[in-house]
């Protein structure tokens, strides 16, 4: 854990894997921006332990540089940007509504990397003498870019895409900035899945247990203490099975 107490945004902090983070981050002292589009039960809570929260629909892309704004307004430093906010629709769902492949490459693509730049427009991160980075912005992406999902090939296209990102984003930055993908595979079955589901979701893990959301926490942990790491994918994946 870094010693110093950073500012950090997270998209996405209203359930589960950003939740959790924001809880983490905020409980290790952190400041910690968190942004919403529906108010739960959740994000209260993480209000009343010191979460500032913001609106933000990465939909909107007209409102992003408003939004770099805002948030330059809450703070003069950022240390760490994480890339949390996703919609998972299946291929079927596009095909009925063919709009929600665009709706994921805004919210996974196009919405987060013009964030970043409206972010460092409106709160640049800087060159050190010490030439350690001022920033870091992870991305989260997804494991499955590796295997494949024909269920989901839309999802898994756009997350791709942003995770490519990564290496052109950090030959812009360097040297103020840090860009790196945490890439998980599953790490929360939902309460709707059943049982077959989850045993055939587990089954095909060399490591068959379902992980939570801490692992996302830890590995954000790990990539604010070693200022070395750029560029860089962290699989979450408990490593592949062979022929699967
Ligand atoms: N859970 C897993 O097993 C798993 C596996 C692989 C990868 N991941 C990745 O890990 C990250 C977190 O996963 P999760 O399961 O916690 O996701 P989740 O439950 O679907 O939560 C996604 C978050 O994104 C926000 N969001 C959705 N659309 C948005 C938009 N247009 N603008 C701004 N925010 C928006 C949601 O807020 P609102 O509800 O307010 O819209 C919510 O807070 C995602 O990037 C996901 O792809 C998760």
């Amino acid at each position: 854990m870094t010693s110093r107490a950073q500012t950090i945004l997270i998209t996405g902090v209203t359930r589960r894997v950003g939740a959790h983070l924001a809880e983490h981050l905020l409980a290790a002292g952190h400041r910690v921006i968190g942004t919403y589009r529906h108010e739960t039960d959740a994000l209260h809570a993480l209000i009343d332990r010191g979460l500032i929260a913001l609106p933000l629909d990465l939909l909107e892309r007209e409102r992003l540089a408003a939004f770099a704004r805002q948030v330059a307004g809450q703070t003069d430093h950022l240390d760490l940007i994480v890339h949390n906010a996703s919609i998972w629709h299946r291929d079927e769902d596009v095909a009925a509504n063919p709009e929600l492949a665009t709706a994921m490459y805004t919210v996974h693509v196009t919405s987060p990397i013009e964030l970043t730049e409206h972010l460092q427009r409106a709160l640049p991160a800087r060159e050190r003498d010490d030439g350690h980075a001022d920033r870091q912005a992870v991305f989260i992406t997804d494991a499955h870019i590796d295997e494949g999902e024909p269920d989901h090939i839309h999802y898994i296209a756009s997350k791709a895409a942003i995770e490519s990102s990564i290496r052109s984003l950090a030959l812009r930055y360097a040297p103020h900035t840090r860009v790196n993908a945490i890439a998980p595979g599953l790490l929360m079955f939902h309460p709707e899945d059943d049982i077959e589901y989850r045993h055939h979701r587990l089954n095909r893990r060399l490591l068959p247990f379902e992980p939570g959301p801490g692992v996302v926490s830890q590995t954000v942990d790990y990539l604010m203490a070693c200022p070395l790491i750029n560029q860089a994918v962290i699989r979450l994946d408990t490593g592949r099975r062979w022929g699967n």
